[in-house]
């Protein structure tokens, strides 16, 4: 349909083709076997992923050769802007109708498989994200990390592997990444070499790129989850002890505002999502998030996102400008997704003002961090205020922060629920009502460790608890959890309450 193929026409070079689309496809075009780098002997020893064909082992420089030669008689042949009108699954049809009938006329000798991989290779450099796209395709994989052509890694049970992939040079790896901002109406090049994006299903995208980025474009995929993790799963994972999570389904039930403390990649999204599991049905909740990746199941949510600045530079809209928007809306709950600057400030207001019940994730290692965080956060936004009411004002509007970590073996724990009590002089106080002792770590690496209480009987929000009849439940799960190993003979003593 799109060839201006005859039968002996396929080594002339095509007409159809644009300068620009001759330079894109030049571009995406896999270089000569020559550029294929060697594996030295001094590369840092990492496990190579095992389920994707290995390009630094399995794939011989012939491979890349074959697939150069074909590579340039396909884009001869084809029309690529009228290719990229149609459905993907026709194009694809007609591409490996193309490549097959190229491969006969070239006198290729290949095995089928190998055929098959190649039409693959190739379909995913004219149509897709090329090297990229098994490892979009995956859904066990967290993260994706492109550092230049030829390094790449993935994350996977919580382990850094590395991607059996390889792109041919950075300049097709930029012609990727450009190709993927573009979708969202964005730019990256060397005069705007940081850009933020999303792909069609969700995933969040940060490309990096030359002279910022030394080694090549870098390119981050925080790949979206469809099905999102639940209280359930992460107690089944060892993240928390059946108790913590009955104590997390009562601080999210009784409207506690919570602020959920974490590094990058610790879980703080992921535990931020399972907390909505317990707001009623009934609630009007507004959610500000840069991406949207929460996934509420509650009919009544009103979602917002920012606006990054358009390519003048303009339009942009702040997250601070949707938590003060959403104040307007008459939420019951407002769900920041990640709190990094002034809006800080004007979350807490919500949380003082009737919101209670607010949730907001931001980035630090501890519950003592997370307050600092929260301070700095608010005198940075040019609040003229002293530090004393700032930490008056933190200490009035949130009740617990819950800290997540992603620990050296991969797991992830959540490591203290911490109440925030008061003040003692110009320091805000502490409690924590429940932590992650780590005890060790058996023979295979993993941590040994366990969840337990820090036998407080009676946490700061056990009024709240008494109000929403959950006292109870509160009760137990805190005595229960006192020696760590579940169930305990206080249990008598803890029903009396
Ligand atoms: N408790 C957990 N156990 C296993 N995997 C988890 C857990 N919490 C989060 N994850 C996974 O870790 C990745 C990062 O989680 P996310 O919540 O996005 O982190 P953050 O928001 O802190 O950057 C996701 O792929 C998520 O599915
Ligand atoms: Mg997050």
């Amino acid at each position: 349909m799109f060839g201006k193929r005859s039968e002996t026409d396929l080594e002339m070079k095509g007409r159809a083709l644009t300068p620009v689309q001759l330079a894109n496809a030049a571009e995406l075009a896999p270089e000569a076997a020559s550029q294929v780098p060697v594996k030295t002997a001094s590369e840092p020893k990492v496990e190579v992923e095992p389920e994707t064909p290995s390009d630094d082992g399995a794939r011989t420089a012939e491979y890349y050769s074959v697939k150069t030669t074909v590579f340039n008689a396909l884009i001869d042949t084809i029309d690529l802007a009228q290719l990229s009108q149609v459905e993907k699954t026709v194009a694809r049809e007609e591409i490996r109708d193309i490549v097959t009938e190229i491969l006969s006329i070239k006198n290729v000798i290949m095995s089928i498989s190998e055929q098959e991989e190649l039409l693959e290779d190739i379909c995913n450099d004219v149509l897709g994200y090329g090297p990229l796209e098994p490892l979009l395709a995956r859904d066990d994989i967290a993260d994706i990390m492109i550092n230049g052509a030829h390094t790449s890694f993935i994350e996977v049970d919580g382990k850094m592997l590395k991607a059996g992939i390889q792109f041919s040079d950075n300049a097709q790896l930029m012609n990727i990444c450009q190709r993927i901002v573009s979708q969202v109406g964005r730019r990256v090049d060397e005069s705007s070499p940081i850009c933020d994006a999303r792909l069609p299903d969700g995933s969040r995208v940060n490309v990096i790129a030359p002279p910022l980025a030394i080694d090549g474009p870098c390119l981050t995929i925080r790949k979206f989850k469809k099905d999102k993790l639940t209280l359930a799963q992460l107690e089944s994972f060892g993240s928390i002890s059946p108790e913590g999570r009955v104590i997390l389904e009562i601080i999210g039930k009784v409207r506690c505002n919570i602020v959920i403390s974490g590094g990058t990649g610790s879980g703080k999204t992921t535990l931020l999502n399972c907390m909505t599991a317990s707001i009623e049905q009934t609630e009007r909740i507004v959610t500000c998030e840069d991406s949207a990746e929460l996934q509420l199941q509650q009919p009544h949510v009103v979602r917002l996102e920012t606006r990054p600045p358009n390519l003048e530079g303009e339009g942009e809209i702040t997250m601070r400008d949707l938590v003060k928007n959403c104040l307007r809306m008459r939420p019951e709950r407002i769900i920041v997704g990640e709190v990094r600057g002034p809006e800080a400030f004007d979350l807490l207001q919500a949380m003082n003002t009737g919101h209670d019940g607010s949730m907001g994730t931001l980035h630090s290692n501890s519950p003592r961090e997370a307050i600092a965080r929260l301070e700095s956060m608010i005198m940075m936004g040019g609040f003229s205020l002293p530090s004393k009411t700032i930490r008056e004002m933190i200490v009035g509007s949130v009740d617990i922060i819950i800290q997540a970590s992603r620990m050296r073996d991969g797991t992830r724990k959540i490591t203290h629920i911490t109440e925030v009590i008061g003040m003692e002089g110009d320091v805000p106080t502490l409690q924590d009502l429940f932590v992650y002792e780590i005890k060790g770590e058996d023979e295979h690496g993993k941590i040994r460790g366990e969840h337990r209480s820090t036998g407080i009987a009676r946490p700061k929000f056990w009024e709240r608890a008494q109000y929403f009849n959950e006292q109870h439940r509160l009760a137990q799960a805190l005595a229960d959890a006192e020696t760590g190993t579940g169930f305990s003979n206080r249990k008598e003593e803890a029903s009396f309450v």
